[in-house]
């Protein structure tokens, strides 16, 4: 094969897995790309479908594989699991998606795959955990998608508030990509102001800014019982996250990163900003939280490993 030739491999090409793929089309992210599901018919239609767009993205080498195509992936992402129905939380989706996701870890494993492992199927922490204790890689190359896209929505809510682009906006969503997630408002900023400040003056009070937790906390169940399933959002951030493995940006983004010690917090993955490069998760970042957020982010991580021990017993 060329030289710095990359590889991204999708297991799992339902809405989000196809959205993810068509996103790194986009980008130009990856030279070869194969898409592995158990239903083949999907993966072949869909690279034979996103080849097509090559013309107006960059050459690319995209197909229909299975997992012993993954062995040289430089990253593989998995979106395979059921996705919510409306009304059903992510950790009611706990014992069926573990056991999808043991059928996936064992041949992975198996293929020599030695890249980095990017989970975003639901309950994302839960199951990032469990894909690294079932393939028994380090824990740097495992991570999840955790709070991206939430910090994504919290950026978008914000944005309209303040009148500024969300790019813009240095705030993160923290904690269970789920219902105990929560904004770490006491450090973000905004144009290098602390953002209560810029709040503040921008006329929001507390209670508004409560509210806009938690339509960002909602947001997945507003849009779930509208056209029945997200896609395009976590897509895209996935995109951004691949972005930084690919191109070794050591980049801060918030993911689902194993703590040990950081938050006080040990053995668990978790929604927090993090270092990510070619190697994966370089360091966890810990955001100095208000007492207030610290004690939402021990809650956190309380459900989820209460949720651990039931479903990983
Ligand atoms: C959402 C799914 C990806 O939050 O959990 O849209």
């Amino acid at each position: 094969m060329a030289q710095n030739r990359q590889k991204v491999a999708l297991i799992g090409d339902g809405a989000v897995g196809s959205s993810y793929a068509f996103a790194m089309m986009q980008q130009g992210l990856a030279e070869d790309f194969v898409i592995v599901d158990v239903i083949k018919e999907r993966t072949e239609g869909d690279a034979l479908d996103l080849e097509d767009a090559q013309v107006f993205t960059a050459p690319k080498n995209i197909y229909s594989g299975d997992y012993k195509d993954c062995a040289d992936a430089d990253l593989a992402v998995i979106t395979a699991g059921a996705p919510q129905k409306p009304g059903e939380s992510r950790l009611d989706l706990v014992n069926k998606n573990l056991k999808i996701m043991q059928s996936i870890i064992k041949p992975l494993v198996a293929s020599g795959f030695k890249g980095v492992l990017l989970v975003a199927a639901n309950p994302v922490d839960i199951l990032t955990y469990a894909a690294q204790k079932f393939s028994g890689f380090p824990k740097s190359r495992v991570f999840g998608s955790g709070t991206s896209l939430d910090t994504t929505r919290l950026q978008v809510a914000l944005s309209k508030k303040l009148k500024v682009s969300p790019q813009s906006i240095d705030a993160y969503i923290m904690g269970e990509h789920g219902d105990s997630e929560f904004a770490a408002y006491s450090a973000a900023r905004v144009g290098g102001e602390s953002f209560l400040a810029a709040a503040k003056r921008a006329g929001l009070s507390t209670d508004d800014l409560t509210k806009i937790e938690d339509d960002v906390r909602k947001k997945a169940y507003e849009i779930i019982n509208r056209k029945g399933a997200t896609f395009y959002g976590v897509a895209t951030a996935l995109m951004r996250i691949s972005k930084a493995v690919l191109h070794d940006e050591n980049a801060i983004l918030p993911v689902g990163a194993p703590v040990d010690g950081e938050y006080g917090l040990h053995d668990l993955y978790i929604g927090s900003p993090a270092v990510i490069n070619g190697a994966g998760i370089d360091r966890v970042i810990e955001v100095p939280l208000n007492d207030d957020e610290k004690s939402k982010m021990q809650a956190s991580a309380k459900t989820l490993k209460e949720t651990l021990e039931n479903g990983m017993a």
